[in-house]
């Protein structure tokens, strides 16, 4: 497929999408949200495929949703068209782990579809904010849940309150972004991570990320629970029996994704 946002390429067991809205700093157009929405849903019934980056340019991994779009919109048509997170929420429902490669801008809508993926990556280029404040409204995709819940209320009311913008170094030190790194090793950095968790056994990686992902949605003991019933299930998969009678051989695990 082709697309006129985005670009959807397949490296081996990774699926790299490219966000390509370079007149407008990768705003999150109708368009270009609905074509990351297909390339995401893609990509999870591909077999071939076990992990996934979403990338940007150098210069903006993405500047908000589109305000050229916005500007005229009322309640009733964001109400009852559900903007915007009807047609959003596609990076945080994938099975299959989601890796965000930042570089330059990521802010509003672009900071929360960075927040969606299951962790970030970013260059030393990158900045971060949520400036939704600044044109009179407020986050609206996860903004005020998921960076409260990464970085905590302190950072979290600061940046939603002020609209200010961080750097890469000050959101690795709040725990919003997961590693740091020279902006021209970002996608090299990305991808070498995706091709490794693709390479492990898939059952065990929808797994682990499910069970991290409990630990936003119950209490401690429910979430303990749910990772003991996944942590005995996997007992009951190949990749198991492979990757310690590997161990133990010696050798490099062969996964069949069973
Ligand atoms: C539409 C945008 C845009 C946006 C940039 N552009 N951001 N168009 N929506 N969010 C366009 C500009 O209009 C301009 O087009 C071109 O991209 C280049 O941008 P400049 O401003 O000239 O670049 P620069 O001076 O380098 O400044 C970069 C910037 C600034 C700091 C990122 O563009 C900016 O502040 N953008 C808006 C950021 C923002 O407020 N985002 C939150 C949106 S609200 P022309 O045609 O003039 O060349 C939001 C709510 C989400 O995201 C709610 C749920 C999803």
């Amino acid at each position: 497929v082709t697309y006129e946002h985005i670009l959807l390429e397949h490296r081996d067991t990774v699926g790299l999408i490219t966000l390509n809205r370079p007149e407008a700093l990768n705003a999150l157009c109708d368009t270009l949200t609905k074509e990351l929405t297909d390339a995401l849903e893609r990509l999870e019934v591909d077999e071939r495929i076990g992990a996934i980056v979403i990338t940007g340019s150098p210069k903006a991994f993405g500047a908000g949703a589109d305000i050229k779009e916005m500007q005229p919109k009322s309640f009733a048509d964001v109400y009852l068209e559900d903007f915007i997170t009807s047609t959003w929420e596609a990076p945080a429902k994938s099975r299959k782990p989601v890796i965000a490669a930042v570089a330059g801008f990521a802010l509003g809508g672009g900071a929360e579809l960075a927040m969606m993926c299951d962790f970030i990556i970013a260059a030393d280029t990158a900045k971060f904010g949520q400036p939704e404040i600044t044109i009179g409204i407020l986050p609206g995709a996860g903004g005020t849940q998921r960076l409260t819940r990464s970085v905590g209320k302190a950072k979290a009311m600061d940046l939603v309150l002020t609209g200010r913008m961080i750097d890469a170094e000050e959101a690795e030190r709040i725990g919003l972004v997961a590693r740091v790194v020279p902006a021209e090793e970002l996608l090299t950095e990305a991808l070498a991570a995706a091709e490794k968790i693709a390479a492990f056994s898939r059952p065990a990686v929808l797994m682990a990320k499910e069970a991290v992902n409990s630990a936003f949605e119950t209490p401690l003991a429910e979430g303990l629970r749910f990772e003991r019933r996944l942590f005995h299930a996997a007992f009951a998969t190949d990749g198991q029996a492979e990757g310690m009678s590997a161990f133990l051989d010696k050798r490099r695990p062969e996964f069949n994704n069973r």
